[in-house]
């Protein structure tokens, strides 16, 4: 085994099966319903598998302020981004405390959960804005969800029934409770977790590896829930981390395995969130670079790395390994960042996203330096399919 705990000390499962989901799915014939959408069913897999370890639903009130003002649960738990259910204020009006609901996806009326209805409370979705993506710009497309969702929540602990059936890339879906099993099965006590919503350029691969030379392996963790729609994919990703791994990597010292989760660009409370739920999954160090899960101007190029050290080591319980701003140095002739390349900027490759996205549509190769050409060509691929890359 891995010896890292889950967040909180236990896996949480909530994941109902057999006769018990069998009298529940009839139960909730007779509830309330809640409708969700993808997002919150997903968020909802995600609290039913542990991998939002400690929660076991979505958040009470308390927790929530608590969250919002201090990246803590109300027993003093680090966890950094709110899980909420959002509902109309017409359907907030009906609940009363104690009652149980159903939750039922808005388009088919599938009954994911029931919910032990423990608090129905309104909140200030620009405050949360604020302390949360430290913007209220509603061109945040964090801010911009969440300014779409009503702001009456209700907070409890959830049986999910039913879990969402992925559409493709089925066999890279693996439950915290897997992925520390496979992790134990192949003798790995240190496994470095990669959050990623993008392909796997060099800069990357380079990070990755620094991170490989002192662990047992990595765990390559693209996320393939609700992106913006300018990000590449997860299809097309998918494609591409199949054949750098191929390529590129040991085979016994990688695995993938998708994050089914929705991204929030939250910057730098996102940093804390993705390392907690990686160590939920096994990981014992997680990778943070440049600007992790930010988005535009919004968060100063490190700020994802120093927000850790709000938190002691034991409180995480996960190592984070921090890196610099990497590129590829022409007088290095490697790959480097600042703490190992003395060389000017001139000498270093770097291309913007807008520039490499121009390059991929007139189907031409950025320099291998920048991408690998196996990873480019499907990249290229995906453009001609009509894909906005
Ligand atoms: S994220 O939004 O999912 O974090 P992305 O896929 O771009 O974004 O990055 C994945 C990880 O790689 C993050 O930890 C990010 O900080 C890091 N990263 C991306 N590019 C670089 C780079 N050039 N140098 C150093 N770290 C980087």
């Amino acid at each position: 085994m891995t010896a890292i705990l889950p967040h909180g000390g236990t896996l949480i499962q909530r994941i109902v099966q057999g006769e018990e989901k069998h009298n529940l799915l009839l139960q909730a014939a007779n509830l309330r319903k809640i409708k969700i959408n993808n997002w919150t069913i997903s968020d909802l897999d995600l609290i039913g598998v542990g991998a939002f370890s400690p929660l076991t639903g979505f958040l009470n009130e308390d927790d929530y302020k608590s969250v919002v003002d201090d990246m803590r649960l109300s027993n003093g738990t680090v966890w950094s981004i709110p899980i909420t259910l959002a509902v109309d204020k017409e359907i907030a009006d009906q609940l009363s405390i104690g009652e149980q609901a159903s939750l039922v996806d808005e388009r088919d009326g599938v009954v994911y959960a029931i919910l032990d209805v423990e608090s129905v409370y309104q909140v200030d979705q620009v405050y949360e804005a604020r302390q949360v993506y430290k913007t209220d710009d509603p061109a945040h497309p964090g801010v911009q969800k969440l300014f779409e969702r009503p702001s009456y929540y209700v907070g409890g602990p959830v049986k999910v029934l039913n879990r969402p059936k992925p559409e493709r890339f089925e066999q890279f879906y693996f439950d915290p409770a897997e992925t520390r099993r496979i992790f134990a099965e192949k003798g790995w006590k240190s496994v470095v977790g990669f959050q990623t919503r993008n392909p796997v350029h060099r800069a990357h691969e380079y990070i990755q590896k620094s991170a490989m030379e002192i662990v047992d392996a990595l765990f390559l963790n693209p996320l393939v829930g609700e992106t913006k729609s300018d990000d590449v994919p997860a299809s097309v990703r998918m494609k591409s981390y199949l054949t750098l791994l191929e390529h590129y990597y040991p085979q016994d010292r990688t695995f993938l395995g998708v994050f089914p989760a929705a991204m929030r660009y939250a910057g730098p409370r996102e940093a804390i969130f993705h390392a907690i739920v990686r160590k939920n999954y096994g990981c014992t160090h997680f990778i943070v670079g440049r600007d992790h899960a930010g988005v535009g101007e919004y968060y100063g190029t490190y700020e994802a790395q120093q927000i850790f050290s709000n938190f002691t080591a034991e409180e995480l319980g996960i190592t984070p390994l921090f890196f610099e701003h990497s590129f590829f140095c022409t007088k290095c002739g490697n790959m480097a960042s600042s703490k190992t390349c003395p060389h000017q900027s001139e000498d270093h490759l770097t291309l913007s996203g807008t520039k490499v996205r121009a390059l991929l549509r007139d189907g031409v190769c950025p320099p291998p330096e920048f991408t690998r050409p196996e990873v480019a060509q499907i990249l290229i691929e995906g453009m001609k399919e009509q894909v906005t890359i």
